[in-house]
């Protein structure tokens, strides 16, 4: 597909590369690059071989440094709800994805970029990544999920202080409050994120997608259905090939030749 916004490239089998390509703007978002974001993602969501999505940043200065202010700076109050709730339909489809989804976070991740790298499933962080949410400089709150999901993955307190005074937050932090999986140099951030790619990539993909969506679909849940979740999820995997390979791989002391089904 033709993108002028992003690019979705397959650097591997089954693993698909997502980059927001704005960089002379820090790959600000905007409503074209919505729209292209919800195009890559229903390519990704209705594609049976993909196994992993990667998304990252052109350039070497940001990941995405918001959205874009030079387009919202006039918006009504309608057009600012439709865009935000464009925004928010893009964060869900994201997150929605069957496939693991991994931000590599190559610099600035600041108001709508925190919120894209927050809709993915986790975030490897470069050295030079700096997390924030500053919609409060400019006078509006977060639009794209940020007072949702940062409260969630870093608790109320740590999300309260940083939504409401705007304080920056470096790759070290960002590991420490629980917002990043990992920090790596920013050299080598693409060749951690394909080594990790490539791990999932090796796994059973029916499973792969199984624990993706009882995991994600049961957190908001209370435990006993989010556990009748994890039971349904469970036996369905025994209806597939890939089960009997990986059992039979097991007793027989070799590698699981792995089929998708
Ligand atoms: N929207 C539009 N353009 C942006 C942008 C944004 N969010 N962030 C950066 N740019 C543009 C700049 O205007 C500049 O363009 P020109 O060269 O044409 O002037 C270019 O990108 C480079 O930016 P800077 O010169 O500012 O680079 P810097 O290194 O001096 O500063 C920065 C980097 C600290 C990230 C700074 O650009 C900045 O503060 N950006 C805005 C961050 C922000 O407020 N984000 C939240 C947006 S609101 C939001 O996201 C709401 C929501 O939840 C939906």
């Amino acid at each position: 597909m033709n993108f002028q916004t992003i690019l979705l490239e397959q650097p591997e089998a089954g693993i698909y590369l997502l980059t927001l390509n704005r960089p002379q703007a820090l790959n600000a978002l905007n409503s074209a690059m919505l729209d292209e974001l919800a195009q890559a993602a229903a390519l990704i969501a209705t594609e049976p071989a993909a196994r992993v999505l990667l998304v990252t940043g052109a350039g070497d200065k940001a990941f995405v440094a918001g959205a874009d202010i030079g387009e919202m700076r006039d918006y009504s109050t309608e057009e600012a709800r439709a865009f935000s709730a464009k925004g928010m339909r893009v964060m869900h489809a994201l997150e929605a994805l069957p496939v693991p989804v991994i931000a590599l976070v190559n610099g600035y991740a600041l108001g709508g970029g925190c919120e894209l790298a927050m809709s993915c499933d986790w975030i490897l962080a470069a050295e030079n990544a700096v997390f924030g949410q500053p919609e409060v400089n400019l006078g509006i709150p977060p639009g794209f999920g940020g007072t949702q999901r940062l409260t969630r993955l870093v608790g109320r307190a740590m999300a309260l202080e940083l939504l409401t005074t705007a304080r920056q937050v470096k790759a070290e932090e960002a590991l420490r409050i629980g917002l990043v999986n990992h920090v790596h140099a920013a050299a080598v951030l693409m060749e951690r994120g394909l080594d990790m790619a490539r791990t999932i990539a090796g796994k059973g993909p029916v499973a792969v997608r199984l624990a993706k969506q009882a995991a994600q679909r049961g957190q908001d849940l209370d435990i006993a259905n989010a556990c009748v979740l994890e039971t349904a999820a469970f036996a369905l995997a025994f209806a597939t090939a890939d089960q009997e390979e990986g059992m039979r791989a097991f007793c027989e002391k070799r590698p699981a030749k792995f089929q998708g089904k």
